[in-house]
């Protein structure tokens, strides 16, 4: 049997990538704080899927949390999906700086060391994936949280591209609006955000799916992130920074 360890598993877009996944038979490593709750989605999924499930508690903001995981992706998973994260709200120079540097640490350093712990036995079998969950905010600047995700993505492409020709595939997964916890967690007005620009978590996950098996280095689902993207990429900086300024919240 395949397995899959996923971070951030006990709510949101990881969650579905768990339901997911043991749908089509993989089984399951799932890493998040909250080890009832991952207990809970477990059970859920032994049940209904009979894959095989181990829980692993971890705060991926702390060394221990880091180093669990990172010991359990080096002895073998077939597919990582490096999505634990969270968001901010107000500005840079009146945040709390340990949560930035908490983010850091989620965003950048569990994510390069599991990264890094995980490709060594994939590439001794050839074959593997590792997804690396970012967000649309990457391509537009707005604090921490946009500039720790600009890091997933260049890392991502990075480390695809010394591995290409291996049959391990790394891809960035670039998450538009999603209506999962994170919004409420952080204290995140999304009343303005227009009903188009909501994705939906299954769809999103079957989406970043289809991207890794076709060896897509960075993933945007939905046409409309594709667009704003493309804008993005085109416009002058100071123009898009304005812009996702006036956006309000941010994700
Ligand atoms: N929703 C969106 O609109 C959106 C858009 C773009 C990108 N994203 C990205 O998608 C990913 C998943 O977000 P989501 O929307 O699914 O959020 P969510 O519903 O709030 O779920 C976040 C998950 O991450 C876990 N987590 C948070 N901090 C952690 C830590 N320190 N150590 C270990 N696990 C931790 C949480 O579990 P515990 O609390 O139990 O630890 C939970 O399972 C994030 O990387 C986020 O930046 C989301």
């Amino acid at each position: 049997m395949s397995t899959a360890l996923v971070t951030g598993a006990a709510a949101g877009i990881g969650a579905q990538f768990a339901h997911h996944l043991a749908r089509i038979g993989y089984g399951l490593v799932l890493v998040a704080r909250d080890e009832e709750r991952l207990d809970r989605t477990a059970a859920a999924l032994r049940a209904e899927h009979g894959v095989a499930v181990e829980v692993l508690a971890a705060d991926l903001a702390t060394e221990d949390g880091i180093a669990a995981v990172e010991r359990r992706a080096a002895l073998g998973a077939d597919l990582v999906v490096n999505n634990a994260g969270f968001g901010q709200r107000g500005d840079f120079l009146a945040s709390d700086l340990v949560g930035e540097l908490a983010m850091l640490k989620v965003h950048c350093e569990a994510v390069l060391r599991i990264t890094r712990a995980a490709l060594p036995p994939m590439l001794e079998r050839g074959s593997g994936g590792v997804i690396n969950v970012a967000s649309v905010a990457a391509f537009f600047s707005r604090g921490t949280y946009s500039a720790s995700k600009a890091w997933v993505i260049t890392f991502s492409d990075s480390v695809r591209q010394q591995v290409d020709g291996s049959g391990v595939r790394v891809m960035a997964l670039c998450p538009g609006w999603v209506r999962t916890e994170f919004h409420e967690r952080s204290g995140m007005d999304t009343t303005g955000i227009p009903g188009f620009l909501w994705l939906d978590a299954d769809r999103l996950v079957a989406a970043a799916m289809r991207d890794l098996r076709r060896g897509v280095a960075v993933s945007v689902p939905g046409v409309a992130y594709k667009v704003l993207i493309g804008l993005g990429k085109i416009l002058p900086r100071r123009v898009t920074t304005a812009l996702s300024a006036r956006a309000g919240s941010h994700h």
